[in-house]
């Protein structure tokens, strides 16, 4: 395999290549099509430029690179991009947003929570979420059903069960609202990304509409929190509850009821809007790939003998989580993000100016020609045998900032494909064409209608 030093040769020092066109024009390619308009521009050049209103960001989608930002050099690629800006004026400081001190904090505080043998344990939650939303689809009859929305039912479900031990989501008046609002913050953020970013503000409509999001989630989480605290048996063991036991201890300054408010938000949001696409995103090729789905459904007889999926079961549902890691290679929930360059420095023997922002596009880091054979074909097996580069396929990213969730997101879409897949079959509403909405998280357009069908 090439190294990162065969990578550089015959372009050190050289700056990355310059994509044709001038700010405004770019930013109206990429307010119609950005996923299309920077594939195009990764396409050119392993790290590329392109102007984009009043900035010059760079942008790659090289594996090798991507080694280098999230693993070699990550101290000199912070969390600093015009993306995290948008995203902490959305969310404010959490484990998703924040930087230096308050990120180790956090970090230290909530890993814990999220290892792969603590998640283990919330099995039995996962598995009767998952109950809940075939209750729910089998109650459908033969209407149409639009597939995302469940999916997200059945997340905020699993996600809301982990974060506050129980059920509470469920009982709560405003969680619709909440549900919606996380929504309206998804379009938000593109809309600002692709327009002249401006810190939330009443003067302009996007601003508007972001504080109006933000005090729904903020009154609903306020109310979570009050709920808890006047009735602390109840939640206790959750990770609401770890993190009320920090805010107790008297030198646990940061730790106030605003800021647990702030990391609440972050888990809730990053926690089931990922894990929501990846199921979509997954019915959807399962829905065109009906050989791979009868392949599955074999491993779910021969695996779950008739009982309940749950975290017993995971390591043997070889095949499911294969569909699913090959589904997040050509769909990845996440599909852009970014860091800060600070300061100059290098990469791929091109040398980048420190105060520009770096571009990395999972979407097609996981369709790179030279690490990928037929990338554009569903080919679940590819995932038998180890990666042609260890940086190759990142849904979850790398690095320190790696995502805290990626256990907690197999366990659940592996138990719920098991539970939903064996009982239901899914057809796509005749005439339906899959086009993918890259927000902030990249979105199964139209909510994905389906008929619900029991399988006979
Ligand atoms: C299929 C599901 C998921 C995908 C594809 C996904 C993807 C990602 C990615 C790519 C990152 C890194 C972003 C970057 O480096 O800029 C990330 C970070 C993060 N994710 Fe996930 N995620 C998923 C599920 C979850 C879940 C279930 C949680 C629940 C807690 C979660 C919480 C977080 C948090 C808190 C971070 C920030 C970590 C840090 O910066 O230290 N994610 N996720």
């Amino acid at each position: 395999m090439s190294t990162a030093a065969d990578y550089s040769r015959g372009r050190s020092g050289a700056p990355p290549p310059l994509f044709p066109g001038n700010g405004f024009t770019n930013m109206r390619r990429s307010q119609r099509d950005a996923l299309g308009f920077f594939n195009e521009i990764s396409a050119t050049a392993d790290v590329a430029a392109f102007r984009q209103a009043h900035r010059k960001p760079y942008i790659t989608s090289h594996p090798e690179a991507f080694k280098q930002v999230f693993g070699v050099q990550q101290e000199q690629f912070p969390k600093t991009s015009l993306g995290n800006d948008i995203l902490r004026w959305m969310l404010k400081d959490g484990l998703l947003t924040s930087q230096g001190d308050a990120w180790k904090r956090q970090n230290h505080l909530l890993k814990p929570a999220f290892k792969g043998s603590f998640i283990s344990a919330f099995g039995g939650d996962i598995q009767a979420a998952c109950i809940a939303s075939v209750e729910r689809l089998a109650a459908a009859g033969e209407k149409p059903v639009l597939l995302q929305q469940e999916m997200q039912s059945l997340t905020l479900d699993i996600i809301g069960r982990i974060l506050f031990g129980d059920t509470l989501l469920d009982e709560r008046p405003d969680t619709l609202a909440f549900r919606r609002s996380v929504d309206d913050s998804n379009h938000l953020f593109r809309r600002l990304i692709n327009g002249i970013p401006l810190p939330p503000n009443r003067i302009t409509p996007t601003g508007r509409l972001m504080l109006k999001s933000r005090a729904v989630q903020e009154r609903f989480l306020d109310g979570v929190i009050q709920q808890a605290r006047a009735d602390r048996p109840r939640f206790s063991g959750s990770i609401l509850d770890a993190l009320l036991t920090a805010a107790d201890d008297p030198d646990n300054h940061w730790a106030t009821d605003d800021h647990i408010r702030d990391q609440l938000l972050i888990l809730l949001a990053a926690g089931h809007e990922t894990t929501t696409n990846a199921l979509a995103a997954t019915w959807y090729l399962l829905a065109q790939n009906p050989k791979t789905l009868g392949q599955l459904r074999e491993e779910w007889q021969e695996v779950l003998a008739g009982d309940p999926a749950g975290a017993e079961h995971f390591d043997k549902l070889v095949l499911t989580q294969q569909v699913l890691k090959e589904s997040m290679r050509l769909i990845p929930p996440v599909w852009i993000t970014g860091r800060g360059v600070l300061p100059d420095t290098e990469i791929l023997g091109y040398s980048l100016k420190g105060g520009n922002d770096i571009l990395l596009l999972f979407h097609s880091l996981h369709r790179h020609p030279e690490f990928w054979d037929e990338p554009e074909k569903f080919r679940p097996e590819r995932f038998a045998k180890p990666l042609a580069h260890k940086f190759s396929w990142l849904p979850f990213g790398a690095g320190r900032r790696i995502c805290i969730g990626s256990h907690l997101a197999m366990l659940e879409a592996t138990l719920a494909l098991a539970t939903l897949g064996r009982r239901f079959d899914f057809e796509l509403q005749p005439g339906y064409e899959y086009q993918p909405e890259p927000l902030v998280t990249q979105v199964v357009a139209d909510g994905l209608p389906v008929t619900v069908r029991e399988v006979r």
